[in-house]
């Protein structure tokens, strides 16, 4: 079976006393339900309080971003290592927000995922088109691009250590959510080109969606057979909003 997974992707938000309400409602209200298949994923400076909020809970933390290098004179970059320090679960790589205002190119998230699982850290690897690629028809190989470079370079058995989260860029904060059959579509072309590799690994790798997921939405993309979970941007900042979307998983 698949593990299934919710990560809240906080962005840039949050400041020592929200991410401290936040957390409280989620570490009660998410207690006794399954360990393992939450996570938040939090500003750097936020990560020492985070990790002394939730550790011995159920839920896991992590970061949005790290850097490709192991040390050195890289002024302003966090290493993997410095994540370990903090007892990090999970890194987010390649997000949208990296790729498209902070330069970040296919070559640069590949080895950004190879220095998060030099680490033993769970990379988060975020594919997914923008609107003007969709409607160019080339949804598929726009994601199949972003896939291969990190296979090419990191082989397909560190899938095995990985999540896979598919966000089309235009329904990243837009409210405009892909239906269930649009993002079961593109989930089950990325299993099937992880399956051309290797057809176990496809079979067991968490695949999941993210952009614009709510409360209102999450059931019924979650009922897909091929999304495994969510990675949610504005709604876990709402504690009420994340409980629900992650007990949505359960049901
Ligand atoms: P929203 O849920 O705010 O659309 O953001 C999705 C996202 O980018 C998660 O990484």
């Amino acid at each position: 079976m698949r593990k299934k997974l919710v990560v809240g992707n906080w962005k840039m938000y949050g400041n020592l006393i929200e991410n401290e309400q936040l957390l409280n409602t989620i570490v009660s209200d998410l207690a006794g339900l399954k360990i393992e298949q939450y996570a938040v994923c939090v500003p750097y400076p936020y990560l020492s309080s985070v990790q002394n909020k939730l550790k011995n809970t159920n839920i896991s933390w992590g970061a949005q971003n790290v850097s490709q290098y192991h040390k050195g004179a890289y002024t302003g970059e966090v290493s993997a290592s410095m994540l370990n320090d903090f007892g990090c679960t999970f890194v987010i790589i390649g997000h949208s927000e990296r790729r498209s205002f902070f330069g970040e190119n296919n070559d640069i998230v590949a080895e950004k995922y190879v220095a998060a699982q030099s680490e033993k850290l769970i990379p988060i690897l975020c594919v997914g088109e923008t609107l003007e690629q969709r409607d160019r028809g080339i949804t598929k190989q726009i994601i199949q691009e972003q896939l291969m470079t990190v296979i090419n370079k990191a082989g397909v058995e560190s899938l095995r250590k990985a999540v896979i989260a598919y966000e089309p860029v235009w329904a990243i904060g837009t409210g405009k959510t892909a239906t269930p059959n649009q993002a079961q579509e593109v989930h089950v072309f990325i299993r099937n080109s992880i399956g051309t590799q290797d057809i176990n690994i496809a079979k067991e790798s968490t695949i999941l969606y993210g952009g614009s997921v709510k409360a209102s939405n999450a059931a019924e993309l979650f009922a897909m057979p091929d999304i495994d979970g969510g990675l949610i941007g504005g709604a876990s900042l709402v504690a009420d909003d994340f409980v629900a979307i992650c007990n949505t998983l359960n049901n």
